[in-house]
C-alpha cells in the first residue's frame, strides 16, 4: 500500500516478519511466542485478565516498533489527525496479519488508541491529561500512576511497560524544550504544550523508577464566583479581598503544596483594573490575567553547559526598569524575596505573590528566612520593619482532609510591637465537626475585629458595610 506517511522503500514487515522461503518451518515472533501461551488456560480470572494485558502491552511495543521504523516522521508533521490515525490503522492491521495475531474490534480500536498516543503524545498519561477530572498526575515508577480527583489521590490503573518506556516519555517531553535528563542531570522542570507544569527526577535520584509530577493546566481558570460555588471562601470576604486589590494592597497568598496558591492569586487578579500595567514573574508560567495590558516572564535554569539561567530575581529587577502598575511573582521562593518586598514599598503596592507555608505567622517566619538565606544581613528587627511595612494582607489557602480547599484565615498585618510584626485575623474558617464519608463540616466567620484598611478603601470608595465584619455567634 502506497502511503506519502511511510518512509520510502519501508514495508511494514521486519526481516524477521518476512514470509519465510518456501519449505522453511516459519519461525515465531517474539509476540506470537508470547501469544501461544505454554500454560493451558485453566488460570483464575483476574490472571486471565493480567495476561490479557501483558499480552496487549506486548503487541503494543511490537508495532509501535514497526510504526516508528515505517512512518515518515518528517511527513506527519503535516499531517492532519484523521489521516494520521488511518495510517496508524492499516499499518497496525497490515503488521496483526503478518505476526497472526487476531483481537477482537475493542481491542484493536483501543490498541490504535495508544498506539496514536504513543507516536503522537505522551503515551498512557495521554488519557489522564484529556480527563478534565484529573488535576494532578503523579507517577511513582513505570507501574503506579497516582491521580488527584476532586481533591483526593487515588492510584490509577494505567502503567508504563517498563521503565524504559517512562523514560522515552520523559524524555520526548523534555527534549521537546530543549532540556535534557539523565544520570547527570537527574531531575528537570518544563512545561508541556498544552501548558500543564511537568517535573522529572530519573534513577539513581529517583531509587524505584522515574518520578514524574504533572500539575495540569486548566484553560478555564476558577474565577472568584467559582470559588465561593465552590465554598473556597463566601461572598462577603470575597467583597473584602476585592477592596483590598482595588485598594492597592499588597497581598501575600500563603499554603501548602497543591492548596490553591496559584488558583486564588490568578482569581484575585482579576480585581486589578483594566488600565494599569502588571508583570507577571514566574518559574513556570500558569497564571492567566484576564487585563489586557500583562507582561509576562518565565524564569529559565542553565542549560546543559551550565549556562544562560535568568532567575526570578533577574526578572524582577528588570521588571522594575518596565514601569509596571502592579508586579506579581507566582511563587517567592528564594533570593527574590528581597527585591520583591523593595517593590512592594517603593511605589508598587498592589502587588502580590505566594508563598509556601501553613499560617500567616509561619508565612512571615518564611519570609524572615528567605532574607536570612539570600544573604542579606540585616538585624531581624529591620527585616521585620521591611515585611510589616511591604505586606498588608496574608490570604491562607488550605486542602483539607476532606479534599476540599478553602481560604483559611485572612489575615492583616497592621505594623510592630517592639520587635514583633502585629497582625489582626479578620476572617477566619471555623471547623465544626466530621459528616458523612468524613466530610469536614464548618462555617467561614468574621473575627469581630475591625479592619485596620477600612479608611483607606472608604477614602478608595469602597464603602463595606460593617456587618461584614460581624462574626456570626457559636450555636
Ligand atoms: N477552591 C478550589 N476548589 C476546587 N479546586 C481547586 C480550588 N482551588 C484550586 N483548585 C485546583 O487544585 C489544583 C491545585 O491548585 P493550585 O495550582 O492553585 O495550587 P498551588 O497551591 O499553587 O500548588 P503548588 O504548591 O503545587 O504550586 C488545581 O488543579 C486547581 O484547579
Ligand atoms: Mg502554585
Amino acid at each position: 500500500m502506497f502511503s506519502r506517511y511511510k518512509k520510502s522503500g519501508a514495508t511494514t514487515a521486519t526481516p524477521a516478519a518476512k514470509a519465510p522461503p518456501a519449505g522453511a518451518a516459519p519461525k515465531p515472533t517474539a509476540v506470537q511466542r508470547k501469544s501461544a501461551p505454554k500454560v493451558p488456560a485453566r488460570t483464575a480470572p483476574e490472571d486471565k485478565e493480567r495476561k490479557r494485558k501483558e499480552r496487549l502491552a506486548d503487541i503494543k511495543v511490537e508495532l509501535h516498533k514497526r510504526l516508528l521504523e515505517n512512518l515518515n516522521l518528517s511527513a506527519l508533521e503535516h499531517a492532519s489527525e484523521s489521516e494520521l490515525r488511518s495510517e496508524i490503522q492499516s499499518i497496525s492491521a497490515e503488521a496483526l496479519e503478518e505476526m497472526s495475531v487476531v483481537l477482537n474490534k475493542e481491542e484493536r480500536t483501543g490498541l490504535n488508541q495508544d498506539l496514536f498516543d504513543e507516536v503522537m503524545g505522551l503515551g498512557p498519561l495521554e488519557p489522564l491529561l484529556k480527563d478534565d477530572g484529573v488535576n494532578d498526575i503523579l507517577v511513582n515508577g513505570p507501574q503506579q500512576i497516582f491521580v488527584e480527583r476532586d481533591g483526593k489521590l487515588e492510584l490509577s490503573n494505567i502503567t508504563f511497560k517498563d521503565e524504559k518506556h517512562l523514560l522515552r516519555i520523559i524524555d520526548k517531553i523534555v527534549s521537546a524544550v530543549g532540556r535534557r535528563v539523565d544520570e547527570s542531570n537527574p531531575y528537570v522542570d518544563a512545561r508541556l504544550a498544552d501548558g500543564s507544569r511537568f517535573n522529572a527526577m530519573v534513577p539513581p535520584i529517583a531509587v524505584d523508577g522515574s518520578l514524574v509530577s504533572i500539575r495540569k493546566f486548566k484553560k478555564e481558570k476558577l474565577a472568584i464566583d467559582d470559588l465561593v460555588k465552590f465554598g473556597a471562601f463566601t461572598e462577603e470576604m470575597a467583597a473584602y479581598l476585592q477592596a483590598a486589590v482595588a485598594c492597592r494592597l499588597n497581598v501575600i497568598v500563603s499554603g501548602g503544596t497543591g492548596s490553591g496558591k496559584t488558583t486564588t492569586l490568578n482569581a484575585l487578579s482579576s480585581f486589578i483594573d483594566d488600565d494599569e500595567r502588571i508583570l507577571t514573574i514566574e518559574d513556570t508560567a500558569e497564571l492567566q490575567l484576564q487585563q489586557t495590558h500583562v507582561g509576562r516572564m518565565e524564569s529559565r535554569p542553565a542549560n546543559v553547559e551550565g549556562k544562560g539561567a535568568v532567575s526570578q530575581r533577574d526578572c524582577l529587577r528588570n521588571a522594575l526598569r518596565m514601569r509596571p502598575d502592579r508586579i506579581i511573582v507566582g511563587e517567592t521562593r528564594g533570593e527574590e524575596v528581597i527585591d520583591m518586598l523593595q517593590a512592594m514599598n517603593t511605589g508598587h503596592d498592589g502587588s502580590m505573590t505566594t508563598i509556601h507555608a501553613n499560617s500567616a505567622r509561619d508565612g512571615v517566619s518564611r519570609l524572615e528566612n528567605m532574607i536570612a538565606m539570600a544573604g542579606i544581613e540585616m538585624p531581624l528587627k529591620a527585616v521585620r520593619s521591611q515585611i510589616s511595612s511591604a505586606v498588608n494582607l496574608i490570604v491562607q489557602a488550605s486542602r483539607l482532609q476532606d479534599g476540599s480547599r478553602r481560604m483559611v484565615s485572612i489575615t492583616e498585618i497592621t505594623g510592630m510591637e517592639g520587635e514583633v510584626i502585629s497582625m489582626q485575623e479578620v476572617f477566619r474558617y471555623e471547623r465544626l465537626g466530621l459528616g458523612e464519608g468524613g466530610k469536614i463540616i464548618g462555617r467561614f466567620n468574621a473575627t469581630g475585629v475591625r479592619s485596620h484598611y477600612s479608611e483607606r478603601f472608604r477614602q478608595w470608595g469602597y464603602d463595606l458595610p460593617a456587618t461584614i465584619f460581624e462574626p456570626i455567634a457559636a450555636e
